[in-house]
């Protein structure tokens, strides 16, 4: 049958990986969708940038609008990042030029999210974003397919890498925050604009796209209570060991009488418990659903090849025609959440 042709825009971190898995994998792709998936064509800022990858049979574009427009290209995968600009204008002429799209892009989706869902519905496209949550951990396939017999009450957890990573390494090490900083970045776990991570921004971005999926709300970046990491000392990570405990940046989303809570904030968690033994880039999010109780899933939330891994599973259900609402359910009876301030300052 028909390849499925894809065209990717941003050659970093995680497309490289994608490149790397269509390559590697071709024939088990095969396979698994009944056809061929193959890369037509490819861009990125820098040309003549060396990547770790053989672009060699694959046209370059000048821009990602030409890549996302091209008529050789089915599936856009747009990987540059970014709340505006070129992600979001570049997925809009996909859709419109009737292509389906791919990214893992969750600022975009996390403040224009219920925007592109309309767009994409009404043109009967669709866009997927594993990666966009918790990196290689499928919690939005699970949320969607797999616990869509379910009221999901509750969902939590751990969900930026770097932070995570500098949290533990700090502890475990004894290294100072710029050390293990820098060790992130080497893992490809940074965002372009790090200030995103260690600002709970990144996390805060994929709560509010978890929330809109658990309950069936607009998604509302803007509602999301925030603080950060950034004034988390040595000595806090000490003292909180002293009492047998771990300090995790954990986000929260829960439906209350009062509202939809959504809370991202540095928190005490047991050094025994699941939390807070998860190390280094490690995710983990807790869904509690009504019918099947607590679920936790735990796993690598950013990098190259857990990213990428992510990334490939929307291909694959791309390749065999799954089509389905971008937020788990019509983007037109999405609901406005009354927003729920929680008492903690
Ligand atoms: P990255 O390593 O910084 O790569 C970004 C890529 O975009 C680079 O190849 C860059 O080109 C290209 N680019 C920048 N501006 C461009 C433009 N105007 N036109 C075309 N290409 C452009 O970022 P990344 O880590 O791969 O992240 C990509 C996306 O995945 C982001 O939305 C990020 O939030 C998300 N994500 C990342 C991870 C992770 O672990 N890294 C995990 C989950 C989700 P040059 O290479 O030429 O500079
Ligand atoms: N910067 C993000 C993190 C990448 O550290 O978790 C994965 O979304």
């Amino acid at each position: 049958s028909s390849p499925l042709r894809l065209g990717i825009a941003g050659l970093g971190t995680v497309g490289i990986g994608v490149v790397k898995i269509v390559q590697k994998h071709a024939d088990l792709l095969a396979k698994r969708t009944g056809r061929p998936v193959e890369i037509t064509a490819v861009t990125a800022r820098d040309r003549l940038k060396n990547r770790d990858a053989d672009l060699s049979a694959y046209r370059w574009e000048d821009d990602a609008m030409a890549v996302a427009t091209a008529d050789d290209v089915d599936l856009y995968i747009e990987l540059i990042g970014g709340e505006d600009g070129i992600a979001k204008d570049s997925i809009e002429a996909a859709l419109r030029a009737g292509k389906d799209v791919v990214t893992a892009n969750k600022a975009l989706l996390a403040v224009h999210g219920q925007e592109l869902a309309e767009l994409a519905e009404s043109l009967g496209r669709v866009i997927r974003f594993e990666a966009a949550v918790a990196g290689g951990i499928p919690v939005i396939k699970a949320m969607t397919e797999s616990l869509a017999g379910n009221q999901i009450q509750r969902v939590m957890g751990v969900m930026n890498g770097t932070c995570n990573y500098i949290l533990t390494r700090m502890e475990s090490a004894g290294l100072p925050y710029e050390a293990v900083f820098e060790e992130a970045r080497q893992l490809g776990y940074l965002e372009a604009d790090p200030t995103l991570d260690v600002g709970g921004i990144d996390a805060s971005h994929k709560l509010a796209i978890l929330s809109s999926i658990a309950f069936g709300t607009k998604v509302n970046f803007g509602a999301v209570e925030i603080e950060g990491i950034e004034r988390i000392s040595i000595d806090d990570i000490r003292r909180a060991a002293d009492m047998g405990y771990r300090i995790k940046l954990l986000g929260v989303s829960q439906m209350t009488a009062r509202g939809l809570e959504q809370r991202m904030s540095p928190c005490l968690v047991p050094d025994d418990s699941p939390l807070g033994q998860l190390v280094g880039g490690t995710n983990m999010v807790v869904v509690e659903g009504d019918q099947v109780g607590q679920i936790v899933l735990r796993g690598a939330g950013a990098g190259e090849g857990p990213t990428a891994s992510a990334i490939m599973s929307d291909i694959v259900e791309i390749a065999r025609d799954v089509r389905m609402p971008v937020f788990g359910q019509p983007a037109d009876q999405l609901t406005e959440a009354q927003t729920a301030r929680t008492a903690v300052p």
